[in-house]
Parts: C-alpha cells; sequence; structure tokens
C-alpha cells in the first residue's frame, strides 16, 4: 500500500487544523485507518491528519520499536510541560531529506480523545514527547524545519538519527 503524503513546501500543510467532532462519523474512522496504515507503509512513528490531506486535529504515533502499537489522539491539548528541554534534529514524512534542530519538552502532559470518544490525560517522556510535539506543530501549520536550523540529510548514518517520523524503523523489525 502507498499513500502519497502532502510534502513541504505544499502550503496544504501550512493550514490550522480544525477540532473533531464526536460521535465520529465513518469518514473519520476510515481516515485514522489510513492514517495507520501510511504511518507503517512509510516507515514512521507519527503522522498527522494534514499529511494525508485532511484538516482534522488528529495524529496517529508508535514509537515502539515492533510497531504494532498504534495510538489515536483527537483533538489533543498540551496540559502540562516540564521546564527540562531537550534540542535534537528531526526528520519528518513530510519533508524527505530534510532535518530541523528543535527545543522540545522532555516531559509532556495530553489530554486528548480517543476514538470512541473517550477522553484521557497522560504523560509522555522522551521519544513519545518529542514526537507529540511534532504532531502538535502540524495541527498547527508548522514544521520542524521552521525553527532555526536545518540541514539535509546527509545519508543513510544521518537518516538514522533523524528520530521523529522517519527512518527508525525497518522493515526488519516486524
Ligand atoms: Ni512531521
Amino acid at each position: 500500500m502507498n499513500i502519497e503524503l502532502v510534502k513541504y513546501p505544499d502550503t496544504f500543510l501550512r493550514t490550522k487544523s480544525e477540532e473533531v467532532k464526536f460521535p465520529l462519523d465513518d469518514k473519520t474512522k476510515r481516515l485514522i485507518k489510513w492514517m495507520i496504515k501510511s504511518m507503517y507503509s512509510n516507515y514512521g512513528i507519527g503522522l498527522a491528519a494534514v499529511q494525508v490531506g485532511y484538516h482534522s486535529r488528529i495524529f496517529v504515533m508508535d514509537c515502539t520499536r515492533a510497531g504494532k502499537s498504534p495510538q489515536t489522539f483527537i483533538n489533543p491539548t498540551v496540559t502540562k510541560k516540564s521546564e527540562e528541554t531537550l534540542t535534537d534534529f528531526e526528520g519528518c514524512l513530510s519533508a524527505p531529506g530534510k532535518r530541523g534542530e528543535v527545543k522540545r519538552h522532555l516531559r509532556i502532559t495530553l489530554n486528548y480523545k480517543d476514538e470512541e470518544g473517550e477522553e484521557h490525560t497522560k504523560t509522555f517522556y522522551n521519544m513519545e514527547a518529542r514526537c507529540i510535539q511534532h504532531e502538535l506543530d502540524h495541527l498547527e501549520g508548522k514544521l520542524c524545519i521552521d525553527y532555526g536550523k536545518t540541514t539535509d540529510s546527509g545519508g543513510e548514518e544521518d537518516l538514522l538519527k533523524a528520530m521523529v517520523e522517519s527512518s527508525s524503523r525497518t522493515k526488519s523489525d516486524d
């Protein structure tokens, strides 16, 4: 399955996404399944709806190595963030070959709804916290390459270091 992603510099990525209404309609349920498939088929660890062509406040994430535990976040809001931050390079499935250096909170508490409309408040750390902040940016029309220092990935070794959304999972992990 190959799903075409919306890519930089497409201005579609720059629009703020809209709140999702509950209960979810069939179209939105299909969209979420499609997003999860698309995240895995692109070997990503996170994907926002805007990246597959919908301005909805939804993103999916799976930072596990096995890639069998997708989580869905709908209408997410940050309720708490750590003072400690970490600056690192991130890659984005919508900006292949590029990396942006971004300062992120190490720990983040998120309020969000799942597909059933159930509300959750959960704290995420490290890689998941970074991925969530990256995806939240997508919902606001922002990209990791907007922050300042940007580099082109210099080859396979560099790509492996680009943590968010790209190249952290390989076929052999299945
Ligand atoms: Ni991204």
